[in-house]
């Protein structure tokens, strides 16, 4: 009988676990779903050092499989959650079977952008984490999610503004961090599927075209009237599309 692959699906920022339940009980059929929390984030309650780097953060995915006795993985992850798959991917391809980029980007940040995390970062530990969520909120989702459901809104606000403060500064200060991964993604061999939203306005999407374009054999796939959060925007779109990526892998 063939064997159901294992799913591993890291969020967003500042986000937790709960980004992926919905997508994680749909699955369950086609794959051994796993969804931490990133350090520091939701329930984890380990310690969070003053600055996150994306690849301390692959570090700790690697503990984890380890941790389970997973061997092969197909490791998905959405906007930061993307940055630690690929920093894991290039680091660790021997351990993926598959990748799921979704609304991410391989691009360092601009010396402006820089400057916005450690903004982000201060307001985090200053004025706590509900300020940067009633920020960041507006751009997160769609006009058309936004008209039709409130109570995704208010549940997306709300899971931003539960994380912690340390964990968003430290992560907020390794995005900074990240290097420029473009001249890299060449090196990725495994199946890629790369999903977005057309209106995502964090990731246009010429940075999933890019992606595309650098990893051969990827799929791109575009979800119309969404935004940032692909996976809770368009649920059963998202997961019909991750659903056939899975059971399309030659998993043995
Ligand atoms: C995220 O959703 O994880 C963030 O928008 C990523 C970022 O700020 O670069």
């Amino acid at each position: 009988m063939r064997a159901r692959p294992t799913l591993l699906l890291l969020h967003g920022f500042p986000q937790d676990s709960g980004l992926w339940a919905g997508t994680a009980s749909a699955l369950t059929d086609v794959a051994n779903v796993i969804a931490p929390d990133l350090r520091g984030f939701g329930a984890d309650r380990r310690a969070v050092p003053p600055v996150m780097t994306m690849d301390r953060l692959a570090e700790d995915i690697l503990q984890l499989l380890d941790e389970r006795g997973v061997d092969k993985v197909v490791l998905g992850g959405l906007s930061m959650g993307g940055y630690v798959a690929l920093a894991f991917a290039l680091r660790w391809p021997e351990r993926l079977e598959g990748l799921l980029l979704c609304n991410t980007r391989a691009i360092a940040d601009t010396a402006e952008g820089r400057d916005a995390r450690e903004a982000t970062a201060r307001t985090a530990l200053r004025s706590g984490v509900a300020v940067i969520a009633r920020g960041m909120l507006p751009r997160l989702l769609s006009a058309r999610t936004k008209r039709e459901r409130p109570d995704l809104v208010a549940a997306v606000e709300a899971l931003m503004a539960r994380q912690p403060p340390d964990a968003v500064a430290a992560a907020a200060r390794g995005m900074a961090l990240r290097p420029d991964l473009m001249q890299e993604l060449h090196r990725i061999q495994a199946p890629t599927l790369i999903v977005t939203g057309d209106q995502d306005e964090l990731m246009p999407l010429p940075t999933s075209e890019a992606i595309h374009r650098a990893i051969a054999g990827s799929r791109l796939v575009v979800l119309p009237d969404v935004a940032h959060l692909s996976p809770l925007e368009a649920p059963a779109r998202f997961q019909a599309t991750v659903r056939d990526f899975l059971t399309s892998l030659p998993h043995a």
